[in-house]
């Protein structure tokens, strides 16, 4: 195992009707920003809900962030901020909103001329005004981490980075918000939380007994629970352990002392920069090509995977994972989540290219666990992937 150093000191405020406990967790005198994204918390209550518990403050609402948060869209926020003299910002959504609140929140205490810095040099985030999280969708676990990922519609560019003060202070979780969740963004959360395992876990064997197994239970959750919350998102015993495992699969814990690899992510995100894929598909897309194509330094994980997930025990190394990438395979189609970018679009040609350079223009030469993925490692697992 790995040296580690753990912290996260995001206060979770997990079940039924917990959003009634909002005003307890936000300083009395505090000028809030609530932050929403297209207009879903309308329509299932969930405004109302959190307008009710923030009675007695002062509260200017802030709407319209999409999915894949824009940075166009967040500068018109950091206006209201700063105009409006706010002091604490509240996001009301799924990874979208409270990915946009997070660069808002360093945005608002950046000193530079362009807050696109911020993600584009990733020099570290020292200041960010207090927030919270109200979740509404289960997926990304950014409410209770302190990551964020900002589009540019203007380069058609997508990137990551994050700080240790960009911790929410206090997330709340009613499973019950699940229930007017369209199936579409069920099998997005599913499948975002499964990759995030998998990132932390499908690299090499690092003796990290504890951290593997904590791994693996979360994606049995997610195996196990997966076809009851599609049949019914009011299903509270399903809802309740959908929502705690997408949060837990990304809260920093299981990565501990484990090597990671994250290199999905990146080819995915920008899989959503070009075509617009929602994040979750794009990580479908990717991961199996990833798995096949580093199959040598990743096969030990990939057989302890497929023995202890999907029970595969005969055979030798190599047919147990290589069972393990095909039972992945068919766990995405099973929640209706496909795993070809032609499947998508058929504008593909080239995507392998024009990835592998936006990479080396970033300097991103040594991606993975290793820091060995090269860019032209990613053009021919992207290629694998059409
Ligand atoms: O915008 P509204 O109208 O609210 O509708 C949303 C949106 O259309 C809807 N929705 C959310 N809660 C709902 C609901 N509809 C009905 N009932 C509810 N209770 O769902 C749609 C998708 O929401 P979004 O927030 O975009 O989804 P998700 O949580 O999957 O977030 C995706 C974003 O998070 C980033 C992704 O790249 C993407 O930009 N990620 C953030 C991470 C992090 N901070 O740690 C890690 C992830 O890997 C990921 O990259
Ligand atoms: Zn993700």
């Amino acid at each position: 195992m790995n040296n580690f150093e753990f912290k996260n000191p995001t206060k979770i405020i997990f079940g039924k009707d917990k959003i009634a406990n909002l005003a307890k967790e936000i300083p009395a005198n505090a000028k809030i920003l609530m932050l929403y994204g297209g207009g879903s918390i309308k329509k299932n209550g969930i405004y109302e809900q959190v307008k009710n518990a923030l009675s007695a403050f002062e509260v200017v609402a802030f709407g319209g962030i999409p999915a894949n948060p824009e940075y166009e869209v967040m500068l018109d926020a950091l206006k209201v901020v700063k105009t409006q003299k706010i002091t604490f910002l509240l996001a009301v959504g799924g990874g979208s909103v409270i990915d946009g609140t997070k660069f808002l929140s360093a945005a608002a205490e950046y000193e530079g001329e362009t807050p696109w810095d911020i993600l584009s040099t990733r020099k570290p985030i020292l200041k960010g005004i207090p927030f919270g999280t109200v979740l509404t969708m289960p997926a990304t676990g950014s409410e209770m981490n302190s990551g964020f990922v900002i589009t540019r519609r203007e380069t058609k560019e997508k990137l990551a980075t994050g700080s240790p003060v960009l911790y929410p202070k206090f997330s709340i979780l009613d499973p019950q918000v699940v229930s007017s969740i369209p199936q579409k963004q069920i099998a997005n959360g599913l499948v975002d939380a499964y990759t995030h395992v998998l990132e932390q876990y499908m690299t090499y064997p690092n003796d990290s007994l504890l951290q593997d197994r904590f791994a693996e239970s979360i994606l049995q959750t997610l195996v196990e629970i997966a076809p009851a919350i599609l049949k019914d998102t009011s299903d509270y015993k399903a809802a309740s352990n959908f929502m705690w495992s997408c949060t837990m699969a990304l809260n920093g814990l299981i990565g501990q002392g484990v090597p990671q690899d994250w290199a999905v992510h990146m080819m995915g995100h920008e899989l959503t920069a070009i075509f617009g894929i929602d994040h979750a598909r794009t990580l479908a897309i990717i991961a199996p090509s990833h798995y096949r194509y580093n199959f040598d330094s990743k096969k030990e994980k990939l057989a302890q995977y497929a023995e202890r997930i999907w029970g595969v025990t005969d055979g030798t190394i190599e047919e147990k994972a290589k069972a393990g990438i095909d039972k992945t395979e068919t766990f995405f189609h099973s929640v209706g989540i496909k795993t070809k970018l032609s499947e998508y679009t058929t504008d593909y040609s080239g995507t392998a290219e024009k990835i592998s350079k936006r990479f080396s223009d970033r300097g991103w030469m040594g991606l993975g666990e290793n820091q060995k993925l090269t860019p032209a490692d990613a053009a021919k697992i992207v290629e694998m992937s059409y």
